[in-house]
């Protein structure tokens, strides 16, 4: 979303360049071009951002992987994108090994702290939640890229950050998302010394144009790749981080009520990032690879694609339905893994798609759907009854980002990063840089008995991220992933719905405008989607409503990759959507 300032890695220097931390005055953009398609060869990115992918390609370029180059793009994102990305939040990889032909995934998702209770949200109003040391979860992202660096990538943390430390140092340019992100948070930012001071310098958010750098973040990172991942899991990084989320710097005279958090060092040091198995369903004859529990991207994403398989024809009323239906069984069977029994398998299987498939009929069903039963006994159609009430969906925001890599050896990366809330907890570690992740309020606050996304000590929050990677014969087709809260689910579904079902080319298919059905009464609507489709589908019973925001009527920003004929790649991000993103490819096609 913003333009380059920097860098001997293939980033632009300005020469001279001595700015202020902000208020300075506008730089000329990068060597790259800001751009959401590019079509070549020997590796492509797509990020929302252009000094993001900027950082990507160089490592690229430097001979790195698609993981290098992926760590590099999520630290630089931590830098430019900090509302959705950081060293203090977590995110998934859904990696394809191109010499194994094999799909893996990497789980950095954060954890409850050990003192964490089922009932520690219970009550409490979730804004007041969001802004908080007790929503802090223990970050997974460092532990994530030492994990991914060791086992796929080819070179150490220290030279991944390396882009990053860069643009820290050096600047970007305020765009008007990071601006507009800023305004929106003005409120609660101001309510921390450290976080006031590095993004409402003289009490107003960094204005449009100017030069935003981050020397705290900077050294932040450079110490973290000198010392290692150690330094924040049990070292003197985690004791600052544990000391900010216990005692939030919050200024004289601020009004809101801060909860203190429960995280100890001992949380830290007991802290891993897992490789786990992808969520594979196949569609249409190709094999697709998702993050499975604790994200409900993966088998959410799967049983909607198997329901649609199972269904005589796939248009927009039967991707709602199927859509709906499968977030009726996300949200009664889904939770972290090593506290619930998820019945991945069968959320999966052909049986259990048939069986829901059937409750869709030519006009959309009553509200709520009900959960099905993914016990491995299936009947040829069950009758539709309703399910009991289910609770208000909480407020979902466009939090989170997305990127998507691949390099000259076919290894593709599809990685979804966040700190949750845009703005995290809004509480920065004192002289780091760095915001704090607000991932626990991804928990059910209940009292739900049986919800299998009760916070408890250790386990890992529901997660709806869905980066996603499509196989054909075994190859790479696709990867595909977005932001935006649950709408992940429905975005990353849309996107292989246009592309697969309807015809498009993957950039249509980005653009095109979207809805989200996540079993709720009314299917949220872009106003685009709304001024084509709705009449048709509100003749089928549908209730189209507009997205809240901010920003207003956008669902996601999504990043993706096509592999097509004679080893080109296209890369893809949004056109519009948050600003637009960013799309390079190694060598462009001539
Ligand atoms: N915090 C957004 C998600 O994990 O889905």
């Amino acid at each position: 979303m913003r333009s380059v300032v920097v860098t001997s890695l293939g980033l632009v220097t300005l020469a001279g360049f001595l700015a202020p931390p902000v208020h300075a005055a506008p730089v000329e953009s990068a060597a790259e071009v800001k751009r959401p398609v590019a079509e070549g060869y020997g590796g492509a990115v797509a990020t929302v951002d252009l000094d993001a992918s900027t950082a990507a390609l160089s490592v690229l370029r430097q001979g790195g992987n698609a993981m290098d180059a992926a760590v590099a793009g999520a630290a630089a994102l931590g830098v430019t994108e900090p509302y959705s990305a950081g060293l203090a939040g977590g995110g998934f990889i859904v990696y394809y090994d191109a010499r194994k032909r094999k799909v893996t995934t990497i789980d950095g998702r954060e954890t409850a702290p050990r003192a964490m209770t089922s009932t520690a949200f219970e009550g409490i109003p979730f804004d007041e939640a969001v802004t908080s040391g007790l929503s802090v979860g223990v970050p997974g992202s460092v532990a994530q890229w030492d994990t991914a660096l060791r086992r796929y990538g080819t070179m150490p943390l220290r030279q991944a950050l390396r882009p990053a430390i860069e643009i820290a140092e050096k600047g970007f340019v305020v765009d008007q998302t990071f601006h507009d992100q800023t305004q929106q948070n003005a409120g609660r930012f101001a309510d921390f010394t450290s976080t006031a001071s590095l993004y409402l310098p003289g009490g107003q958010p960094p204005p449009v144009g100017s030069v935003f750098r981050n020397p705290d973040l900077a050294r932040t990172y450079r110490e973290l790749g000198i010392r290692g991942p150690a330094w924040l899991y049990g070292g003197a990084l985690g004791r600052e981080i544990v000391a900010t989320v216990k005692k939030p710097p919050v200024r004289q005279g601020a009004t809101r009520n801060v909860r203190t958090g429960l995280m100890e060092v001992s949380d830290l040091r007991a802290y891993r990032a897992l490789e786990r198995p992808p969520t594979k369903v196949t569609y249409k004859g190709l094999d697709v690879y998702g993050m499975a529990p604790p994200s409900s991207g993966g088998s959410t994403v799967g049983e909607a694609l198997k329901i649609l398989e199972a269904l005589p024809k796939v248009g927009l009323h039967e991707y709602l339905e199927a859509s709906r239906l499968a977030f009726a069984d996300r949200n009664a069977y889904v939770g972290d893994p090593a506290y619930v029994d998820v019945p991945l398998d069968q959320l999966l299987s052909d049986g259990f798609a048939k069986e829901r498939a059937c409750l869709i009929g030519p006009r959309a069903m009553a509200h709520p759907a009900a959960p099905g039963s993914p016990d491995g006994s299936y009947a040829p159609c069950p009758s539709a009854t309703p399910g009991a009430s289910v609770p208000e969906e909480k407020k979902e925001g466009p939090e989170t980002t997305h990127l998507v890599v691949t390099d000259r050896w076919g290894d593709v990366a599809a990685y979804n990063i966040t700190i949750e809330q845009t703005g995290g907890s809004g509480i920065v570690v004192p002289g780091r840089g760095i915001l704090l992740n607000n991932e626990l309020t991804d928990f059910t606050f209940g009292p739900a008995p049986g919800d299998p996304n009760l916070p408890a000590p250790g386990k890992r929050p529901r997660s709806s991220m869905a980066p996603t990677i499509v196989l054909k014969d075994g190859r790479p087709l696709l990867a595909v992933g977005s932001p935006g809260g649950s709408t992940i689910i429905t975005t990353v579904l849309q996107i292989l719905v246009n592309r697969l079902d309807f015809g498009m080319s993957l950039p249509e298919a980005v653009a095109a405008p979207r809805a989200s059905q996540r079993n709720t009464a009314a299917t949220q609507a872009e106003p685009a989607f709304t001024e084509r489709y709705g009449a048709e589908l509100t003749a089928l019973g549908h209730t189209l409503t507009d997205v809240p925001g901010p920003p207003a009527g956008e669902i996601g920003a999504a990043t993706g990759l096509e592999f097509l004929r004679d080893g080109r790649v296209q890369a893809v991000a949004e056109p519009a959507r948050r600003g637009g993103g960013s799309a390079l490819v190694v060598t462009p096609r001539r």
